[in-house]
């Protein structure tokens, strides 16, 4: 891939002058933090400050910016802005879904093993009040997480609460195929997408999931501590684990907000955490899900999808490292297996590199963004050269 120009079609050009990366700097790590671009940058700064003239705060700002996020966010997975809530976290997410969605003894929790904590905690606690059991489906030998999904499903499961793709290794759930099968028996479908929601499309219309978290500071390009709910509608009229102001009817009349309403604001918002209206954040948040709205989803995700595809094949061809095949990954996301394991020193020789990668389990994630170049991937290639042969 060209650093020069889009020869392939959809992918874009490196867009690393968006973004405050000295060049010496090969940051292929957005699976743990992604870096700001200079718009969300400045933009957060401005918000920053309106905290220093308090009197230029009026009562619209409390609602104007976050419902722009908040259609900003929908259009990114195809929902309307009255599905979506503001959660801080992941782990905020699934428990407003674990308040509400009820569960007997007699039928099970699916999770998929080595899966992100903030979607397994809450379903360990639920099942430990309830008295379901907590199953967490065993890694595939062949990476087809979805067959061995799908044969956990059957009368007796409650809940799935899955990602669409492996934290450790970009292993791909179809979650088209997993709806299909809930739907089939009645069970509730719960989608942690933090590590792919801004990467690789994903439709709430097509796949009708129930409830979707996704936290905005990895692929959404986004701030720590502000993150996204989406909620189906069905699910709209439940009890938010929370009470906070805002989310009641009414509450755009700062005079009347002692007139305690008993009605909500309308769809998802009454799930939006307390003090949502982050005046440091939420324009943070809206620039930079405007960049990649702008760039779209199918951009980025080709990019991402050939720039891992390479160093992929290039690992495997001089070094004999694996990764989950190219059919059954998320094109955006790459885990290096070594035999034998990562070795141990690797990391810090790269970081020593100034090359940025993460290990997660058994593999070593290279998630690179638009902001890499070729010359980033020669950085990694000369470090594991040094390293390993
Ligand atoms: C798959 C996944 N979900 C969620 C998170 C973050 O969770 P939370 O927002 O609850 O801190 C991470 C962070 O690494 C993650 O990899």
């Amino acid at each position: 891939m060209a650093n020069s120009g889009s020869s392939a079609g959809l992918a874009l050009a490196s867009q690393r002058h968006l973004f405050e990366i000295p060049d010496d700097v090969a940051f292929l790590n957005c699976a743990y933090i992604s870096p700001l671009p200079k718009v969300s940058l400045s933009a957060g700064d401005r918000g920053l400050r309106r905290k220093a003239q308090p009197w230029t705060i009026v009562a619209a700002d409390f609602f104007t910016s976050s419902e722009t996020v908040r259609k900003l966010f929908a259009d990114l997975i195809n929902a309307d802005a009255d599905d979506v809530a503001f959660a801080p976290a992941v782990s905020y997410g699934m428990a407003q879904a674990a308040h509400n969605i009820p569960i007997r003894r007699t039928q099970r929790i699916v999770t998929l093993s080595e899966q992100f904590p903030s979607n397994v905690y809450p379903w360990m606690d639920l099942a430990e009040r309830t008295g379901a059991a907590f199953v967490s489906v065993p890694r595939p030998g062949d990476d087809d997480w979805t067959s061995a999904l799908l044969s956990f499903i059957d009368g007796s499961t409650g809940i799935v609460a899955v990602p669409q793709c492996h934290w450790t290794d970009g292993g791909l759930i179809d979650l088209e195929a997993i709806a299909a099968a809930c739907r089939s028996v009645g069970a509730v479908l719960c989608v942690d997408a933090t590590q792919s929601v801004g990467a690789l499309p994903l439709d709430v219309k097509r796949i009708d999931p129930d409830f979707v978290a996704v936290a905005s500071y990895k692929w959404l390009l986004g701030p720590y501590s502000l993150g996204f709910l989406y909620i189906a509608p069905r699910w709209q009229r439940a009890r938010p684990i929370e009470h906070n102001w805002i989310a009641r009817e009414g509450s755009e009349d700062f005079a009347g907000l002692v007139n305690y309403s008993h009605d909500f604001q309308s769809g998802a918002r009454r799930f939006d955490v307390g003090e949502r209206s982050n005046f440091a954040l939420m324009p943070v948040a809206e620039a930079s899900l405007k960049l990649i709205l702008q760039w779209t989803v199918l951009r980025i995700s080709e990019t991402l999808r050939l720039r891992t595809g390479a160093i992929a094949e290039r690992a495997r061809g001089e070094f004999g490292i694996a990764s989950v095949p190219d059919q059954r990954r998320a094109g955006h996301y790459l885990g290096l297996r070594f035999s034998g394991g990562v070795p141990p020193d690797l990391p810090k020789r790269l970081a020593a590199a100034n090359v940025y990668v993460s290990v997660r389990g058994q593999a070593m994630r290279v998630t690179p963004h638009v902001w890499n170049t070729d010359d980033d991937v020669e950085k990694l290639f000369a470090v594991l050269k040094a390293e390993l042969s």
